[in-house]
């Protein structure tokens, strides 16, 4: 899809802005690793053996990663949308599959370059790269089409009480685990509105010993401007080491 057919779609933001978008959160996660990740192999050193590890590992947390994620979306919102739209999620569907064939192509790429002579590296390395590239490319495609199309039809579909519980039922399904590196990648990348919004609900209703884990999580990923903005909004110490309860 060129950038002409993309910006001629509608986003709806407009009309919908006040609907519960479940892609949205996630997705933007999603591109931080995705793009982090990119970037990373990009320049590894394949000649110096931590970096190289250090990076592949990175590439395998991602790929899994996105291997989660596309489950979750199989079980939870395809399905919901074939409920109601029979066939009206198929392009995606079609996308994940794909996706999946990919997800094992880049890991046997990853699998060969970690096994290669040093001689060999930089050009498996540089393959890897490429290939990562367009699965980067593919999948930001296909997330704008799940935030506009599929949007679209589970906001025409289900209110959002309904698309709140369906969100709910999937999160439960999240080992704690899965849960730390979500939340790794999606609060770095969410504005600050939407992650005081996340962390204050977490502060309420978590215990207190994992939303220290998380804040403890998020802050190396702040800078200085965007880490006080949080501590003042969800009115926690912005001194390293020292959360508040009022
Ligand atoms: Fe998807």
């Amino acid at each position: 899809m060129n950038t002409a057919t993309l910006t001629a779609q509608p986003t709806q933001a407009t009309a919908t802005a006040a609907r519960f978008d479940m892609y949205q959160p996630i997705h933007k996660g999603l591109r931080n690793f995705l793009c982090d990740t990119l970037s990373r192999v990009g320049r590894v050193d394949v000649f110096d053996v931590q970096d190289l590890a250090r990076t592949l590992a990175q590439l395998e947390a991602l790929l899994g990663f996105c291997t989660q994620h596309l489950a979750h979306e199989d079980v939870f919102l395809h399905t919901a949308i074939a409920a109601r739209v029979p066939g009206g999620a198929g392009r995606t569907v079609d996308d994940h599959a794909e996706h999946l064939h990919s997800i094992e192509a880049l890991r046997g790429e990853a699998r060969a370059l970690l096994a290669a002579p040093d001689c060999e590296r930089m050009t498996l390395a540089l393959r890897l790269y490429r290939h990562l590239a367009l699965f980067v490319a593919e999948n930001l495609q296909h997330m704008h089409i799940e935030e506009t199309a599929n949007n679209a039809l589970l906001w025409a579909h289900y209110s959002d009480a309904e698309l709140v519980e369906i969100h709910d039922r999937l999160l439960v399904t999240i080992a704690p685990a899965e849960n730390m590196e979500v939340l790794r990648w999606m609060l770095p990348a969410l504005n600050p509105v939407q992650r005081a919004g996340l962390l204050g609900e977490m502060k309420a209703h978590a215990p207190a010993p994992v939303f220290d884990a998380v804040i403890d999580l998020v802050r190396p990923q702040l800078d200085i401007r965007d880490w006080t903005k949080l501590a003042s909004a969800i009115g926690v110490a912005q001194q390293a080491g020292l959360v508040n309860y009022p």
